[in-house]
This record gives structure tokens, C-alpha cells and sequence, in this order.
């Protein structure tokens, strides 16, 4: 146990037992490589409850279906005014194929603990101790090494000495379980988004950096699939004027029947893709479909456009062996980023390992190092580029934009912030993530367009085994996707607990609060009923429970001693001085009598 506040509340950090090290003092919270303070103890409150038992420090075992365990997270912002304690020792579980959701009001502290799974708290902000467990790797190992903390005076001011070389290696580190093992989609699409890059871009590096091998590898093999027919000889093949004979003009003559009796989309959409079926490139489908859409009636422009479409399936000697190239780099990064999870599984530094596969990435770079040259890549780069605006478009059309080539094209300012949030999502679904992290995905969309990305989530979750935690606001929609429900208040999980548990019988007075806020339609005329009061400052949090000064139930013990979470039944986990008991066996003498919250529509 250690004091924050002269609030007592359970350490489970795995930094707490460590080492201090010479010259650092502590200034109220623990982090290896800072000396700890003696924790003031706190004072005995009459008639205060035994304390009862914390729950198992962590249910993560291997094979086990928890996806992400996350143990005493503390994350804090070193302001001028004061350390802000955003986050002050959550645990949070999420699980293979079920929705986690997360609620609470504004400044609660969800956005944080996202960010803070990813690790991409930027400064001010510190993730200070913990453990994030994402399929078993903990992506905050090496933590204790990152910075030193050091109090100044009496001014509640800290200062930070980042070490910025041990900062680059976890961030290297992260890369590897970025985007394809944990994806994210931010609340704010337009600050996440580039400004500076088009959509297409932006997108498609992302799908290049998490399925680069995949979409080389197909980009190499289309080529060689795409069948030719065995009346035109070789010297046909290699003419390219246009005349009968060419290289396209059997691929012509056959497109221009099929898509001459493509008389509707759908069947443009068929026609479109019997062809990339016969070029074995599953883009050129969506690029013909669209080159097709808006071409007019006249069969010459639309051979044209379609002979145009075809030639990127031809690569000349140099573009394959450019492309070779690449696929032999995105191989060797694959290789690194393997190697990074297992430093952060075994917790155990494989620097050999590192060290070799950067030497030969480093030869395989400068054997090749004229390609380099912008003007020459460029030209390389095409086929490439192409793949990845054809490929960004589909990802647009899964999100059900209307015009995906023209948001393609765009630039993120010149989106709606509801076409923005798409893009996002795209991005985020692309790399088809073990973990989503979705921080309020569906705020600035239309209800119906809600449904529709509400649902591909959910396809993806069955799909794939996704685990998602949803971050929300929306009680309706905790109801409609959510398996589990934790309750955020000021920087910690208040109560936890499944769906249906949640909805028919919520303990904590905050969740309760929440849940009479929804308006009932049953129920005409009542009025609403609020919280009073606000979160409060989290420089200055209150002590004892968070909440006490917002609570119709505060007992005297609530202000001076911070409830511990304790199990009430089965999955339901709640932390207040009501309940310290087991319910089962106090019911009558704690139980705050409350009207089943309805289950919104
Ligand atoms: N860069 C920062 N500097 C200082 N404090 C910060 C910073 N970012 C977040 N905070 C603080 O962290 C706390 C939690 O913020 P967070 O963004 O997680 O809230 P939230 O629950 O996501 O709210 P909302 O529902 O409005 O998105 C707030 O008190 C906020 O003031
Ligand atoms: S611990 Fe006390 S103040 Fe906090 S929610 Fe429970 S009753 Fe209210
Ligand atoms: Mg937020």
C-alpha cells in the first residue's frame, strides 16, 4: 500500500518492489529509478470496515481468451499548475470476440487510458507505472528506464528528465504492434489525420506498412496470372500501338464484349470482375468499376479507359525488380518486428537479433541505394501507387462513402468531419487489428451511418476474434454492442461488470447517476434527472473517494479513505464504501434502492 493525496489505495504496480536508485526523491507516486517517501499512513476511521481483499493482481495466462490486461495504470500530465493525475491505477480487461465498453462524463480519463495502451501520451503527459499486456507482450517493459522525476520545492511542480534514447526504443517497439495488433480510432480525426497528405496516401501507407509483403507479393504475381491467349504470338505481345495484334488488343476485344452488355452497375460490377479475376489483381476490379461508372455510353472511351487500366498489370523488367526489392525489405521488417514482441513477451532485451536484421536491412537499402533517387523511384513507384489508391478506394467504399475516388483524392480539410471519422475507421479496420481501441468512433456520424460502422465493427469482431474496447458516451450504444461495461470517474474504473448486470442492477451511486440521466420514453412527463456538480480538477483530486463530493450516499469514511474495487458476484466489480461487504450478505443494510435503469433502444 502507498499513500497519493493521503488517500490510501492499493500499489499493484511491478515497479513498486524495485531497486531505488542514488539521487531521486519521490514526490507521492512510485516509478522505479525514483526513491519512494515513506507513505504517511492513514488515519483509522471510525467504524470503517475491515478492509477487504483486492482482486487477483492478473487473470492474464497464456491462451487465455484476454487480449488486453492492463494492471495499475498511472498516467499524469506535469503541468505548470501541478501533476495532473489522469489516470491514477486502473485495470481494465478486454477479450477476444466481446465488446469492453467504457463510459463516464467528460475528463474522465477514457481518451487517456487509450492513448496511454498505445503509448502515445505526448508531453506533458507520462504513462509513470503499470502493466499493459497485449496478448500476453507488455508494451510498457522498460517503462522505469524512460525517465527520471524529480520534485521541485513545495510547489507540487515535477520536474521530468526524459531519456529520449530509451524513449526511441520502445517507440521502435511499438511499431510492431501498432496498427496490425492494436488499432485505433481517434476521437479527433482531424488532428490524427496529416493535414499535408492526401487521403489516399495517408491510408495506403497504412496498408503498405501492415500487409506490405501481401500487396507486393500479389502485385508481383498478377503478371504472371494474367493468362494470354496462345494465337498471338510474343512480337504481338510486345507492340504497343494500339492496332489490332497489340498487347491489349485480345484483352480489348473480350472486355469491350462483356462490358458491352454491362448495361447496369451491378452488372459492371460482375463484368469488372471477371476481368481482375482473369488479370489475378483484385484491384483492377474497382478501378475499372469506377473508370467504367462515369465514362458514358461511347464504347471507344470506355476501351480506352479500360486498355488504360490493364497496362499497370504489365511491369517492365525494372518496376518487378524494384517491387522485389521492397518485398524483400517489408520481409526483414516483418522479421524486426518479431523480434520486438518477443523482447516484450520475454520481457528480455534480443539486441544479437536486432542488431543482425538491421545490418541486413541496411545492405539491402544500399545494394539498391540508386532507387532511392526520388525521380527514378517515382517512375519505379507507379504500379505501386496505384495498388494503394485502388486499395485506399475499397477501404472507403467498406465505410460506405458515396464518392470514395474523390475523398481518395482529397486532402483531410477538405472533408466533413463525419467523412473524416470514416477515413479513420478505414485505416483503423485495414490492417484487421487483434485490439481496437475506439475512442467514441461514431459522434460525428449520422444515426443511420452509426448502424452501418457499428456493424462493421461487429463483422470484424467475428471475423477476426477482435476484441474492441469502445469508448462512449452513448448508453444506447453501450447497450446495442457492449459484452462489458467499465465506469470511469476521474481517473478511475468505479464499477465494471457485463451488459445486462450493468443496466439491471448498477451499485455504484455514480452509474447510477448515469443511468437516470437516460431519457424514458415509458415514463412521460418525468423530469430528467443530473449529477450535480462537475469532475473535478485532477491536480487536485479529492481524497478518499473521487466522487464523495458529487454523492447523495458520502459517508464520512468516503473522504478520507479511497474505496477499494471488490467483487460483487459474478463479473461485477464495484469500488464504494456501500460495499464493502459482499452484497449478498449486507444487502438489506447497504444496497441503495434503485429503479432498474431501462435498456435504451
Ligand atoms: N495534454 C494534456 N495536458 C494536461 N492535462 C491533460 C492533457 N490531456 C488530457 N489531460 C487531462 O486528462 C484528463 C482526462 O482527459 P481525457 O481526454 O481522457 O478525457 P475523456 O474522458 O476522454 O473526455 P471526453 O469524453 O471529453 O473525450 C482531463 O482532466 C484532462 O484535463
Ligand atoms: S464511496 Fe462513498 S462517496 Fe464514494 S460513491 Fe460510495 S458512497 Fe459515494
Ligand atoms: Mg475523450
Amino acid at each position: 500500500m502507498n499513500a497519493t493525496n493521503g488517500a490510501v489505495e492499493t500499489d499493484t504496480t511491478p515497479y513498486a518492489r524495485s531497486r531505488p536508485s542514488r539521487g531521486h526523491r519521490d514526490f507521492g507516486f512510485s516509478r522505479a529509478g525514483g526513491a519512494r517517501r515513506s507513505a504517511p499512513s492513514a488515519r483509522p476511521v471510525a467504524g470503517a470496515p475491515a478492509t477487504p481483499q483486492e482482486r487477483p493482481a492478473s487473470r492474464y495466462r497464456p491462451g487465455h481468451d484476454i487480449v488486453l490486461d492492463v494492471e495499475g495504470l498511472k498516467t499524469y500530465f506535469f503541468t505548470y499548475d501541478g501533476v495532473v493525475r489522469a489516470i491514477d491505477g486502473i485495470n481494465l480487461q478486454a477479450r477476444a470476440r466481446e465488446t469492453t465498453g467504457i463510459v463516464g462524463e467528460t475528463g474522465c480519463g477514457k481518451s487517456v487510458t487509450a492513448f496511454s495502451v498505445t503509448r502515445l501520451i505526448a508531453e506533458p503527459g507520462m504513462v509513470i507505472s503499470g502493466k499493459v499486456l497485449v496478448n500476453g507482450a507488455n508494451l510498457l517493459w522498460g517503462l522505469e528506464r524512460e525517465a527520471k522525476f524529480r520534485k521541485i520545492g513545495k510547489t507540487g511542480r515535477v520536474k521530468v528528465k526524459r531519456r529520449f534514447r530509451r524513449i526511441r526504443e520502445a517507440n521502435d517497439r511499438m511499431s510492431a504492434v501498432r496498427g496490425k495488433r492494436v488499432g485505433m480510432i481517434f476521437q479527433e480525426p482531424s488532428q490524427a489525420m496529416n493535414p499535408v497528405f492526401s487521403i489516399s496516401d495517408q491510408l495506403g501507407e497504412a496498408v503498405l506498412m501492415h500487409r506490405g509483403v501481401e500487396v507486393l507479393e500479389g502485385l508481383l504475381r498478377a503478371d504472371a496470372s494474367f493468362a494470354v491467349p496462345k494465337d498471338l504470338g510474343h512480337e504481338q505481345l510486345t507492340n504497343e500501338s494500339g492496332e489490332p495484334g497489340s498487347r491489349l488488343s485480345w484483352a480489348s476485344a473480350e472486355i469491350a464484349a462483356v462490358l458491352a452488355a454491362a448495361g447496369n452497375r451491378e452488372e459492371l460490377r460482375v463484368a469488372a470482375k471477371a476481368l481482375a479475376d482473369r488479370a489475378g489483381l483484385p484491384t483492377l476490379a474497382t478501378e475499372v468499376y469506377y473508370l467504367l461508372a462515369d465514362a458514358g455510353p461511347g464504347a471507344a472511351r470506355r476501351q480506352r479507359r479500360v486498355e488504360r487500366a490493364l497496362l499497370r498489370v504489365h511491369l517492365s523488367s525494372w518496376q518487378r525488380r524494384y517491387l522485389r526489392h521492397r518485398r524483400r525489405l517489408a520481409i526483414l521488417e516483418q522479421a524486426l518486428k518479431d523480434v520486438y514482441l518477443r523482447e516484450m513477451v520475454q520481457q528480455k532485451s534480443q539486441a544479437f537479433a536486432r542488431r543482425r536484421l538491421g545490418v541486413r536491412m541496411l545492405f539491402e537499402r544500399w545494394g539498391h541505394f540508386y532507387l532511392r533517387l526520388p525521380w527514378i523511384r517515382g517512375w519505379f513507384e507507379k504500379p505501386l501507387k496505384k495498388e494503394m489508391f485502388w486499395r485506399t478506394v475499397e477501404l472507403l467504399e467498406g465505410v460506405r462513402i458515396a464518392n470514395p475516388v474523390q475523398v481518395a483524392k482529397g486532402y483531410p480539410h477538405e472533408l466533413s468531419g463525419g467523412m473524416l471519422q470514416r477515413a479513420m475507421i478505414a485505416m483503423a479496420l485495414s490492417s484487421e487489428p487483434g485490439l481496437l481501441l475506439a475512442d467514441e468512433p461514431t459522434t460525428a456520424l449520422d444515426v443511420t451511418i452509426q448502424a452501418q460502422i457499428l456493424e462493421l465493427m461487429r463483422n470484424l469482431r467475428e471475423r477476426v476474434g477482435t476484441a474492441i474496447v469502445l469508448i462512449t458516451h452513448d448508453l444506447g450504444v453501450v447497450a446495442e454492442v457492449c459484452d462489458r461495461v467499465n465506469v470511469m470517474y476521474a481517473g478511475v474504473v468505479v464499477e465494471r461488470g457485463t451488459v445486462q448486470e450493468m443496466f439491471r442492477r448498477p451499485l455504484h451511486p455514480y452509474t447510477q447517476g448515469l443511468l437516470a440521466s437516460i431519457p424514458r420514453f415509458d415514463q412521460p412527463g418525468k423530469d430528467l434527472a443530473s449529477i450535480p456538480g462537475s469532475v473535478p480538477n485532477l491536480i487536485h483530486p479529492p481524497p478518499g473517494c473521487r466522487f464523495h463530493p458529487r454523492c447523495p450516499y458520502a459517508m464520512p469514511i468516503c473522504r478520507e479513505v479511497r474505496p477499494i474495487p471488490l467483487e460483487q458476484g459474478e463479473d461485477h466489480m464495484v469500488a464504494c464504501h456501500l460495499y464493502n461487504e459482499p452484497l449478498e450478505a449486507t444487502a438489506e443494510a447497504t444496497a441503495v434502492p434503485v429503479e432498474p435503469a431501462p435498456i435504451p433502444a
